[in-house]
């Protein structure tokens, strides 16, 4: 029998090749960042209580929860690592770190970055994905409008749970940065409706949300969601966890 003068574990080089790639994924050419915390006086106190205007771009509701799941993952832009100095995971880091300017959505270096049309400078790095048309208007909008710390008043509604309006939006908003085909943390994708139905199913989903003993307390470096919100995610499982 003739000798191979090597042989290649393929599965052993592709799983080092993936890992590679995840964790190379969230580092970039160094880069100055503006740090803009002197110079802009910081509303640290959300406009609580205010109905929501579909004309504004809200910080808490919309804004945060991106940034967390897209950006504030172990390994990129949560505290613990910080890359480049940069934490997007609440109000005062966001100001303190991604370069912002109030009513300035070019002049500010976070919106710069997730908009950048070079794969190799733009935000997620890829292989993630990058943020959708719908998320990056809303960043900009929120920027334009004075990147105030605002928050409003849903008025979610417990009756209404139907995965296509109230589960698949809230899931998109605060979960799927972190649990996607790129990186599915903890093995789990929640980008998909066959996806978050296998994790309904087995427990785990409410289990995350609700921060039941046992499972780890979703969403990951954010705060709860709402209860009205985990309730609406409880009666669409008690349900079947239908794909309406
Ligand atoms: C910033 C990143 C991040 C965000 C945002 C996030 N997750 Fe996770 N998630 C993780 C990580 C990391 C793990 C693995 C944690 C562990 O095993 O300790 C995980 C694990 C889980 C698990 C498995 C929990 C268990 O103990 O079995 C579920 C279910 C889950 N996430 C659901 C969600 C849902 C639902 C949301 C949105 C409401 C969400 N995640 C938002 C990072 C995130």
């Amino acid at each position: 029998m003739a000798l191979k003068p090597y042989s290649v574990n393929y599965p052993a080089f592709l799983m080092y090749f993936l890992f590679l790639l995840v964790f190379a994924g969230c580092k970039h050419e160094p880069e100055e960042i503006v740090i803009t915390d002197p110079v802009i006086p910081i509303d640290t106190i959300p406009d609580t209580g205010i109905t929501c205007n579909p004309d504004t771009a809200y910080f808490q509701n919309d804004v945060l929860p991106l940034l967390i799941s897209g950006c504030g993952m172990s390994g990129c832009h949560d505290a613990a690592t910080a890359q480049e100095g940069v934490v997007l995971t609440s109000y005062q880091s966001v100001m303190n770190t991604g370069g912002i300017i109030p009513g300035n959505p070019n002049g500010s270096e976070l919106y710069e970055k997730i908009t950048d049309n070079e794969p190799d400078d733009r935000m997620p790095p890829p292989p993630m994905a990058a943020l959708t048309t719908d998320e990056l208007l809303l960043i900009r909008k929120w920027i334009e409008q004075g990147a105030k710390n605002n928050y409003c008043d849903a008025g979610c509604d417990t009756n209404s749970f139907a995965f296509s309006t109230s589960i698949q939006p809230l899931i998109n908003t605060n979960c799927k940065g972190c649990h996607n085909a790129t990186l599915s943390s903890g093995g789990i994708r929640l980008d998909n409706y066959a996806s978050v139905k296998s994790v309904a199913d087995n427990g785990r989903l409410f289990g995350a949300i609700s921060h039941q003993q046992g499972y780890a307390a979703m969403p990951q470096g954010a705060a709860r969601l709402p209860e009205c919100n985990i309730i609406q995610v409880k009666k669409w499982i008690a349900a079947g966890a239908p794909d309406n």
